[in-house]
């Protein structure tokens, strides 16, 4: 057999598996030791996480297999109620959240991208107290040519009985937010989550089924080189947005970078910095991403590694919905960088 390549032989004896280590966090140990406690709220926030890591991983495993199974990928051809075309996973998706929290006892409602109303498990209201918010597919658009994905999530807990099922504590600011986070499907799938006490990512080892803590309390740079928005839309935006685009055309060090899919884009941004930018348009004044279950719960997550979110008026976290579905322009990442669209928002410089 030919010998491996000295400098490939150094690659594999130096690698170490994070999962054999006798310290490796799981999520689940991860939350309770956030709580450092064993409370009733401690152990539901756990078992809450818990479950969001298996819709993940089960969500992984179908994208993983996608490409050799048949009725997978391609459209359903409904629309949703954001009149967006609808991929057969998201549907999928969609399902597994609510399979997966039936079984929980703990989520009274659940509210998605893909449900014009929010969708309850009576049997869990008398003692579930708790409401998940998500986007069971991010950057749908991604899926058919086997590109990075997302799923993002947002915990709430629920404000009085609603016993006329029309959910109206769920009109209320991102800073209601109890935990949240986002699943990225890439080379491999992470799951970043913060519960108001730092932000941490974990990567999903796939032979134990586990998510296995990569780093803790992750601090986002204050600035960064990367700047990310669809420039496709440049003619449909305001001039301020325009005059900002085009600051970073003709300043050295910044770079583009757009996937398509939010959770990746932004996930660069908290790792290496920079901002990510979806502003209004002249047909849509308030952009295209929806508040609750979009543009807050990564605007928790930004918020809680040191970063900025804003609709260029006000913080995300602030925003008190009209509609379950409002939408709302977004400009998140590095403090600096927010600052400085922020500034060519408000004061056209
Ligand atoms: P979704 O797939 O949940 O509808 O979200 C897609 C979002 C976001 O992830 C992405 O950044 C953006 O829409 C892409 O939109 P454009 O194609 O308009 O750039
Ligand atoms: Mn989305
Ligand atoms: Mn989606």
């Amino acid at each position: 057999m030919a010998q491996a390549p000295e400098s490939l032989e150094l690659l594999n004896n130096n690698a170490t598996d994070k999962s054999l280590n006798r310290d490796c966090t799981t999520l689940s140990r991860h939350v309770l030791q956030q709580l450092q406690s064993f409370s009733p709220q401690a152990q539901d926030l756990s078992a809450l996480m818990n479950r969001i890591a298996l819709a993940g991983k089960l969500i992984a495993r179908r994208l993983s297999r996608a490409g050799l199974m048949e009725g997978v990928l391609g459209f359903t051809g409904d629309v949703n109620v954001q009149g967006e075309s609808v991929q057969k996973m998201d549907v999928y998706a969609n399902d597994v959240f609510i399979s997966v929290f039936e079984q929980s006892g703990l989520v009274c409602r659940l509210a998605s991208e893909e449900m014009d109303e929010p969708y309850y498990i009576p049997e869990n209201c008398p003692i579930g107290r708790y409401t998940l918010l998500y986007d069971p597919i991010d950057g749908s658009s991604n899926t058919d040519t086997n590109l990075s994905l997302g799923s993002i999530f947002s915990i709430r807990q629920q404000e009085g009985a609603d016993l006329t099922g029309e959910a109206a504590d769920l009109l209320s600011a991102g800073r209601q937010q109890i935990a949240a986070g986002y699943i990225l499907y890439g080379p491999s799938t992470m799951l970043v989550y913060t519960i108001g006490k730092g932000v941490h990512s974990f990567t999903l080892d796939p032979s134990l089924g586990e998510f296995i803590l990569t780093e803790e309390n992750i601090r986002i740079p204050n600035h960064g080189s990367v700047y990310s928005v669809n420039e496709g839309n440049f003619w449909q935006w305001d001039e301020s947005i325009r005059e900002y685009i085009r600051y970073v055309h003709r300043t050295e060090g910044y770079t583009a970078r757009y996937s398509g899919a939010m959770v990746s884009d932004i996930h660069r941004i908290l790792v290496q910095g920079g901002v990510f930018l979806y502003p209004g348009t002249l047909p849509k004044p308030e952009g295209k991403l929806r508040l609750l279950y979009e543009s807050a719960p990564l605007a928790f997550v930004i918020e809680q590694a040191g970063g900025r979110a804003t609709t260029g008026h006000m913080d995300i976290l602030d925003v008190v919905p009209k509609q379950l579905h409002q939408r709302v322009p977004l400009i998140i990442g590095s403090p600096k960088d927010v600052a400085k669209v922020e500034s060519f928002i408000q004061n056209g410089h």
